[in-house]
């Protein structure tokens, strides 16, 4: 054994991922599909970082029905669980906190993607995926969103490229991702035929920061 075999070694700055299918999510789907689809057929949509593409104003999915309510209730959820955690790992009890949620809808088809960005003045993001739109090579696996390392000098100079600067997340019916409001991320251009449905949100915590 050398010195060093017994070294103290930590990882310093961990940026939480979490990632859930609910186990609704097919029942959900078949309403937020519907209603998603409707509603793009009536409002003009907004333009955030989506090129092409189609993005419902946000809101609380008032859209979308009773599958819009449960649903925002798993975001709810999934961002006391998530908070819960990073409290323990900080040797904090869990406390309630109070969020102010903001979701929207989004259609991308062939070609449509949304540009590297984050989410400024939120706490917690995340994309919940209605339907990942059927790619032509692999039915079961749509275009990706990649979330980048937001520490530039760690992606670009610490013994790359050994350590991933990105990560890339296939969407899958029922899925929802929650990572935190800071950390860039893209989505490339769908080239499923079916369009890709998800519903992004922002949770806030009050008061922020
Ligand atoms: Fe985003």
């Amino acid at each position: 054994m050398t010195e060093l075999a017994a070294i103290k070694h930590t990882n310093l700055f961990a940026t939480p991922l979490l990632a859930h299918r609910w186990s609704d999510g097919p029942e959900l789907n078949e309403e937020l599909r519907e209603r998603i689809l409707a509603e793009e057929q009536g409002t003009a949509g907004e333009s955030k970082t989506n090129v092409g593409g189609w993005h419902s104003e946000a809101g609380q999915l008032e859209f979308c029905g009773d599958a819009g309510r449960r649903l925002i209730l798993h975001m709810y959820e999934m961002a006391d669980e998530a908070t819960r955690r990073v409290l323990t790992e900080y040797g904090q009890a869990a406390r309630p906190m109070r969020w102010t949620l903001h979701a929207w809808a989004n259609i991308n088809r062939a070609g449509d993607f949304n540009r590297t960005h984050t989410h400024p003045g939120s706490t917690w993001s995340g994309t919940y995926y209605v339907d990942p739109g059927e790619p032509p090579d692999d039915a079961e696996h749509g275009t990706p969103i990649h979330l980048f390392d937001p520490c530039q000098g760690r992606a670009n100079t610490f013994l790359p490229p050994l350590i991933p600067s990105s990560i890339l997340i296939r969407p899958e019916a029922g899925l929802m991702i929650l990572f935190p409001s800071y950390l860039p991320h893209t989505v490339f251009a769908h080239r499923g035929r079916r369009p890709r449905i998800s519903i992004a949100f922002n949770l806030r915590k009050e008061p922020f920061p």
